[in-house]
């Protein structure tokens, strides 16, 4: 199966993200990556529903919202709404992953967890049933443009392997530090969805990049 490439719309022009979509989507994006941050999880901040609201407007293929807030219940209502298709949070931000879990599906999107370069993939393998996709962190979450944390790939593989070995069909998304040089070794392991965010965004030619990702250059 062909890796879908996923562009990070934290690396675009925050004063016309709809157009910032438009590239993307032209370019051969196969869903938009929407980076929330509250600058307490993360010593960052970017933007909240709304954002995603308006981008919905925009935007032809999913909308891939990536929570990096502290207690994300309190807000997964909202985004719901906003018109995310993915929504994912991450374990380590929250004491009700399962509850969580099941708020999204029930609401009719796909729900996922995310994890930083410190969680293990073992102990999220009592989530995977809950799941629809998984976040795999690649950097630390908080900025683009950081180094690959090349020791995430064995994360990448283990989880693919208990996933197969039980049957489950959980995607498996790569997050932070992707380019063309790793990203053949990252969709090896296991991706089934790539993170671009720098590297798409700081290109004159990102319909050559995100062809690499997908595996078709
Ligand atoms: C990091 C974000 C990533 C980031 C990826 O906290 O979650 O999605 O935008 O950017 P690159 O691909 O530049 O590492
Ligand atoms: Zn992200």
């Amino acid at each position: 199966m062909a890796v879908k490439a996923a562009p990070s719309i934290l690396s675009g022009d925050f004063s016309r993200m709809g157009e910032e979509v438009t590239r993307m989507e032209r370019a051969g994006a196969d869903m938009i990556h929407c980076d929330v941050m509250d600058g307490i999880f993360v010593p960052n901040l970017t933007f909240g529903h709304k954002m995603v609201a308006d981008l919905r407007k925009y935007a032809t293929t999913p909308l891939d919202v990536h929570l990096m807030i502290d207690r994300p219940e309190r807000y997964l209502d909202r985004y719901v709404e906003a018109g995310a298709d993915r929504l994912c949070f991450h374990v380590e931000a929250t004491k009700t992953v399962l509850v969580n879990l099941e708020r999204i599906r029930a609401a009719g999107l796909k729900a996922g967890i995310a994890i930083c370069p410190e969680t293990s993939a073992e102990s999220i393998f009592d989530y995977l049933s809950y799941c629809d996709f998984v976040i795999v962190m690649g950097v630390h979450p908080g900025f683009s443009g950081q180094k690959y944390i090349p020791n995430t790939t064995n994360k990448l593989k283990a989880l693919k392997k208990e996933i197969a070995d039980r049957g489950l069909s959980v995607q498996l998304e790569m997050d932070g530090g992707a380019n063309e040089a790793n990203v053949a070794a990252i969709a090896a392991a296991g991706a089934d969805v790539i993170v671009s965010g720098s590297c798409a965004f700081n290109t004159p030619t990102p319909e050559k990049v995100i062809a690499t990702f997908q595996g078709r250059a």
